[in-house]
């Protein structure tokens, strides 16, 4: 029987994965530029975390995560999202004792037991980034500029900002109390699941694709209930944005599935993804270090879906990168050919050699189908007037040239 992969998790093939370098590359630019540095984390963690900081009554942690007992029975989870980790690895190493700022990033792979569907797979990866130690909504503004830039430097184009505020932990307990009664009079109408959050987490309500629009849309809203101090960080936001001139729509239905964040939520979506939409989020999440045993230091940060990322962009002109390809007539020139190919490589020329003796009939198929703009011959003759036949494949002129000379020739020719 053939094996084949789990469902919802991809292989990704060549040539695709050029396209993954490219958003990979583009994004380490930016990054570094903004004065991100890169940190490498576990994809495993123990499940507490998960349930702790992206919130015991949220879909992720209730429906969706991997979450299975090791050999000595420890409970361990397969990584929903990358914040947790970087905050835990924030706190564990003692990171802020050092510099309480500290800007972060990481790519890899998360896992959620999702329904598979187009843009939605059970392990998908991220470009994610996080400033800790930072209340400045200057900071916000930063990162969604980032994200910007990215995305320009990716020739994306038509992608919405959409951002809210979910108040502070002063004033998101008066909206809850609005939240609950509203939706007190039509507990009869909602699902299951919200009835149980209706006790425990009304904000999750907000989020529920069960429930009706109109139920949802008149329901109160939190940014019409943020203190003044919440208040006063989102216009300073929206001043930055303005400012460098990003924009963006307040969208105050936008409360994201995950339970840590607080003032500050962004989504950013594209109308040509279909139904998920969204191609990178994030948010603010001032209580998250306290919450997981840190210091009292406020936090944000955004996590981009390289896949839907990727569906977006076409791939670069290929100028320059069709390979050299050796071609060994006969036993006695592999040794030749092989020293040929491998100088070629350390001189950054792109190369490849016919493999298994072949005739120079199927070797000049194998040079076309690679793609290759040179083939170069080597046989007895060539070996022992020290040079090597070259093949120019689209015009189909060849030429003796001495091994001394062919990589400033195959430069010139270029
Ligand atoms: P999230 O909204 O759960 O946020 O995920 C961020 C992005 O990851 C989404 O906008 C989407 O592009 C992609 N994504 C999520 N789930 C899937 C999936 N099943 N298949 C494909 N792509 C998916 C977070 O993960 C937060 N940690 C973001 C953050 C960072 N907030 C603060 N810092």
């Amino acid at each position: 029987m053939v094996i084949k992969a789990v469902r919802g998790f991809n292989d990704i093939l060549p040539p695709q994965t050029e396209l993954w370098q490219l958003v990979e590359e583009k994004a380490r630019m930016v990054l570094e530029n903004f004065g991100f540095q890169e940190i490498k984390l576990p994809i495993l963690e123990r499940a507490d975390l998960f349930a702790r900081s992206i919130g015991g009554t949220t879909d992720i942690v209730e429906k969706e995560m991997y979450t299975f007992t090791d050999r000595r029975g420890e409970l361990v989870t397969l990584r929903p999202e990358a914040t947790a980790s970087i905050v835990r690895a924030y706190i564990e190493h003692g990171m802020y004792a050092r510099d309480e700022q500290a800007k972060l990033y990481c790519i890899g792979p998360m896992f959620r037991y999702e329904r598979p569907q187009k843009g939605r797979y059970r392990q998908f990866h991220q470009i994610n980034a996080e400033i800790l130690g930072v209340a400045d909504p200057l900071a916000d503004a930063e990162v969604l500029q980032l994200l910007t830039l990215l995305f320009d430097e990716l020739k994306l184009t038509n992608v919405e900002f959409q951002i809210n505020s979910l108040g502070c932990s002063a004033c998101r307990p008066i909206y809850r109390r609005r939240l609950k009664d509203y939706f007190q009079a039509h507990l009869g109408e909602v699902c299951a699941d919200c009835r149980r959050r209706y006790e425990l987490n009304p904000l999750r309500i907000m989020d529920c694709k069960q429930e009706s629009r109109e139920l949802l849309e008149s329901a109160p809203a939190c940014i019409d209930h943020i203190c003044p101090a919440c208040r006063d960080h989102f216009e300073s936001l929206k001043g930055y944005l303005q400012a460098l001139g990003v924009s963006y729509r307040v969208t105050p239905g936008l409360v994201r599935g995950l339970d840590y964040y607080t003032r500050t939520t962004f989504e950013l979506v594209s109308s040509r993804l279909g139904a998920q939409n969204a191609l990178a989020a994030g948010g603010r999440y001032d209580q998250l270090v306290k919450e997981l045993g840190g210091p009292d230091l406020p936090g944000l940060g955004f996590a981009i879906g390289m896949e839907r990322l990727v569906s977006l962009i076409s791939p670069p002109a290929k100028e320059g990168s069709r390979p050299v390809f050796v071609i060994p007539l006969g036993e006695s020139a592999k040794q030749e050919a092989l020293k040929l190919a491998v100088s070629l490589c350390q001189e950054g020329i792109k190369c490849q050699i016919g493999y298994g003796g072949k005739s120079l009939k199927s070797l000049m198929r194998r040079a076309q189908k690679l793609h290759s703009l040179w083939a170069l011959i080597i046989g007895e003759e060539e070996i022992s007037k020290k040079s090597v036949s070259v093949k120019n494949m689209d015009r189909g002129d060849q030429q003796l040239v001495p091994l001394g000379e062919i990589f400033q020739y195959l430069r010139k020719e270029r």
